[in-house]
């Protein structure tokens, strides 16, 4: 190759990469909403909705800041497994609640205290409303303000999703759910196929930057032999948490603001101390790894491209309409309507049980055909 033939295929580099920077920055704000789903959909029939989720968690989470990661996850599992339908919230799910460390795959396990609340949410949201709220809704609003009490970005959400009628098997749920052991090409495929691309793969394993892992989750990075891509001093204090490859403790995500959510994750990735190989390898893969540059690089724009990919992911598979139901349990689907008449669910407001009572019956009439 000549000289001035490399400089063109150099310039030629160059402009791809500063335009797919381009293209990053200068993306919408907001992706195109699915049909069954709009920003206003709870604004006139359940105007408190938003503000009963933020202030409720507001409270919570002063003195338990966990629970913040542990609703961002739930959410997470929710849309990607069986689309975002509230399905991991019902009894039975393979990380579903009242799931014990026997049944459940152990690197599943969600935050107990997570389906606790969102059951309590619907509970005042109902209330002050009557049945009309999902839970898949709830899920996805709790999740924003988990991010946003964090310190994440505000962002809207789009609602109408109804709650999906079967819960995931524990196949299903670990055929969906990405593996912590996979590497970029895998991770990029399992993104694909839930419609998310490579920014989105990158901005949202920025969740990552609050809440713990279990050593089951990364010790095969420790033994038998040491993943050299780790950074030592961090490998070392691993070590130390997960002395042997069968021990049970946890460790933060983000080694540097384990409960804040910022860049720090990706500045991690950079110093080589992300915990998980899936975390790592964002930045050892040069697909990745220009994009991990520039979260770590600009807030603003991790903060800006983690809310749309947020909204993104969101919409998978969402059940609008008259598919699913509005569920009076969260962890479990609606009974039939005979049940509901002899049920205490709720004598909380009149008007709320009056709905719920037509919503039942119809939901029971449907459960029948
Ligand atoms: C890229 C693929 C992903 C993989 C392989 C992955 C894997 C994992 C694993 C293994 C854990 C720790 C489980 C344990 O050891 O207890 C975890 C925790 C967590 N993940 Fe992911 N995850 C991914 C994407 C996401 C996404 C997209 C989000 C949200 C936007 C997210 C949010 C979280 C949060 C907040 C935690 C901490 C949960 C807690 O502290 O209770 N993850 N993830
Ligand atoms: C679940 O997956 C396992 C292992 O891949 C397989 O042996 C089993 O038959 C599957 N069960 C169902 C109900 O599909
Ligand atoms: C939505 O669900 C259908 C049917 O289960 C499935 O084939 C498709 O892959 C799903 N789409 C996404 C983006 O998850
Ligand atoms: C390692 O552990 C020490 C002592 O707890 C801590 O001060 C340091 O920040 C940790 N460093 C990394 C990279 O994990
Ligand atoms: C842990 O290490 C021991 C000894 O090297 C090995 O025999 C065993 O299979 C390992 N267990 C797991 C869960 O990796
Ligand atoms: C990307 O990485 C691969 C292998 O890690 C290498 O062969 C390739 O040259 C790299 N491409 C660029 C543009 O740096
Ligand atoms: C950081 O990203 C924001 C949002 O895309 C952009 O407006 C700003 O110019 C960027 N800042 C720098 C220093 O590149
Ligand atoms: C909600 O459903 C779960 C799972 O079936 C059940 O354990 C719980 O008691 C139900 N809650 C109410 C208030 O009925």
């Amino acid at each position: 190759m000549t000289s001035s033939a490399s400089f063109f295929s150099l310039l030629l580099l160059s402009s791809l990469l500063f335009d797919s920077h381009l293209s990053l920055t200068s993306a919408q704000a907001t992706p195109p909403l699915l049909a069954g789903l709009s920003y206003e959909f709870h604004s006139t029939n359940c105007p408190s909705l938003e503000t009963t989720i933020r202030d409720y968690l507001r409270e919570i989470l002063s003195s338990d800041t966990g629970v913040a990661a542990g609703l961002l996850r739930v959410h997470f599992h929710d849309c990607f497994v069986q689309g975002c339908d509230g399905s991991v919230l019902l009894a039975g799910s393979a990380s579903g609640p009242g799931q014990g460390e026997q049944q459940a795959p152990p690197n599943l396990t969600l935050r107990a205290r997570a389906f606790v609340i969102i059951e309590e949410l619907r509970n005042r949201i109902h209330r002050a409303c009557g049945a009309i709220v999902s839970c898949s809704d709830i899920a996805a609003l709790s999740a924003r303000d988990a991010v946003f009490l964090s310190g994440g970005p505000d962002y809207r959400v789009p609602l109408g999703r109804r709650d999906g009628l079967s819960f995931a098997t524990v196949n299903a749920t670990l055929a969906n759910l990405p593996f912590f052991g996979s590497r970029v090409p895998q991770l990029i495929t399992d993104f694909a196929a839930k419609n998310l691309d490579v920014n989105d793969l990158v901005a949202l394993s920025g969740g990552h930057t609050i809440g713990r892992g279990n050593c089951g989750s990364f010790v095969g990075r420790l033994y038998p032999t040491r993943d050299p891509t780790l950074e030592t001093t961090f490998a070392d204090n691993l070590t130390r948490v997960c002395p042997t490859n069968t021990s049970s403790g946890v460790t933060p995500l983000d080694v540097r603001t384990p409960n804040n959510f910022d860049n720090q994750y990706y500045v991690d990735l950079l110093n080589r101390q992300g915990l998980f190989t899936s975390d790592q390898d964002l930045f050892t893969d040069n697909t990745t790894a220009p994009i991990v540059t520039s979260f770590a690089n600009n807030q603003t724009l991790f903060f800006e491209r983690f809310a749309f990919s947020m909204i993104k992911m969101g919409m998978i598979n969402v059940t609008t309409g008259t598919q699913g139901e509005i569920r009076t349990n969260c962890s479990a689907r609606n009974a039939a309507s005979t049940t509901y008449l002899t049920t205490d669910v709720d004598q909380q407001g009149k008007n709320a049980g009056i709905l719920r009572l037509f919503d039942n019956v119809v939901e029971g009439l449907f459960g029948y055909i």
